[in-house]
């Protein structure tokens, strides 16, 4: 894979460490609206070719990029890059609505190009360990998964500033930061649920500081619980009848897990590497292989969680500029 890079913040670091340890990507290029950020990346990480201007990133010898850039922007970006033939892997969310998504969708149908969002859960070895002990649980009674975890930039917000995580503009948020991290799980393990119930805290902004979304699987229910602005779990539970399973991790972390059946516990393997490594190592799998079938598989995971996303928005009336938007 010959990987560009759209954006330079920390997002942008953690993948050139990941990148760095698979030897079937090669980082080519990197673009930033400055020249002197993108420069001063490329000389930080040993990329190449640093770029400033869009036209001529997409025409440097890259066939993939990685769009590291806030919410708001991934759609536009994703799209140029489409338009240019080029893969795309797009961070979390995936857009900021499932309209966006469905324009790139059928624009990389058109351009035959393949499009991830960056599912940091997915590919974790510990998800297939959940897969194989969710059995001993017994029938399931409810799942909890929490990241409350107050942001630096909440200081910036408290003392007047509006940083893109905390603003419409971008389609900030906690639940587009943080909960769709649970979404990740919860689709991936439970498939879309009957009924979607969303509570939250808003800023002045119109933005969620922290909520609790309720996802009803009928006869039992899945809580997942976000903050930006406090200190408190950052944990996964999924209790049945017969066993409860628990991880002191953050939803897309997974380090490492317990099976708890009474008595008797039993652990899980330790993640090495950091979540992003277990992704893009599959991305690059998928792209160099042209693996349509199992893009289609994480587009429907996509699809159901932009949809749980859209609704979870609507009950607690959190529009973003985005979404006045009208796409062609
Ligand atoms: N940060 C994390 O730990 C993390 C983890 C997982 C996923 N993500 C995802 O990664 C994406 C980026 O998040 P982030 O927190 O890294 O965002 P960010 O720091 O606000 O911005 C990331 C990059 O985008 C550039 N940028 C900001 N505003 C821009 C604009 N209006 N036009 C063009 N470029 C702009 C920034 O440049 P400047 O530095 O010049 O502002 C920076 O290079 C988000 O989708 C987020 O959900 C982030």
């Amino acid at each position: 894979m010959k990987l560009g890079i759209c954006g330079t913040g920390q997002i942008s670091e953690q993948l050139m460490r990941n990148a760095a340890k698979i030897k079937d990507i090669q980082v080519v290029s990197v673009m930033h609206r400055e020249m002197e950020k993108a420069k001063r990346f490329a000389h930080e990480t040993n990329i190449p070719f640093a770029f400033d201007s869009m036209k001529d990133f997409l025409n440097s010898d890259i066939d993939t990029v990685y769009v590291g850039l806030p919410n708001s922007l991934h759609f536009e970006v994703a799209e140029a890059c489409i338009r240019a033939n080029k893969h795309v892997l797009v961070e979390k969310p995936f857009t900021s609505n499932l309209n966006e998504l469905n324009q790139l969708i059928r624009l990389a149908n058109q351009h035959k190009v393949l499009l991830l969002e960056v599912n940091r859960v997915v590919y974790l070895p510990n998800i297939k360990w959940i897969k194989q002990n969710l059995s001993f649980l017994g029938p399931l009674k409810q799942a909890e998964f929490s990241y409350c975890k107050r942001s630096r930039k909440y200081n910036d917000y408290e003392n007047g500033l509006r940083p893109n995580v905390f603003t419409p503009e971008y389609s900030g948020g906690a639940l587009m930061d943080l909960g769709v991290y649970g979404l990740h799980l919860a689709c991936e393990l439970f498939g879309m649920p009957k009924t979607l119930t969303y509570r939250c805290e808003k800023l002045e902004t119109g933005v969620d500081a922290e909520g609790i979304l309720t996802l009803d699987y009928g006869e039992w229910r899945v809580l997942i619980h976000q903050s930006k602005v406090t200190n408190g779990d950052v944990n996964v539970k999924i209790q049945g009848e017969q066993a409860v399973m628990a991880f002191d991790y953050a939803p897309s972390i997974l380090k490492q897990g317990k099976l708890m059946i009474e008595s008797e516990i039993k652990e899980s393997d330790v993640h090495e590497e950091e979540n992003f490594y277990y992704f893009l190592k599959k991305a690059c799998e998928i792209i160099d292989t042209n693996d349509r079938q199992e893009v289609q598989r994480l587009m429907q995971k996509s699809i159901q969680i932009m949809t749980l996303l859209d609704e979870a928005r609507a009950q607690c009336g959190i529009v973003f500029s985005q979404d006045m938007e009208v796409h062609s």
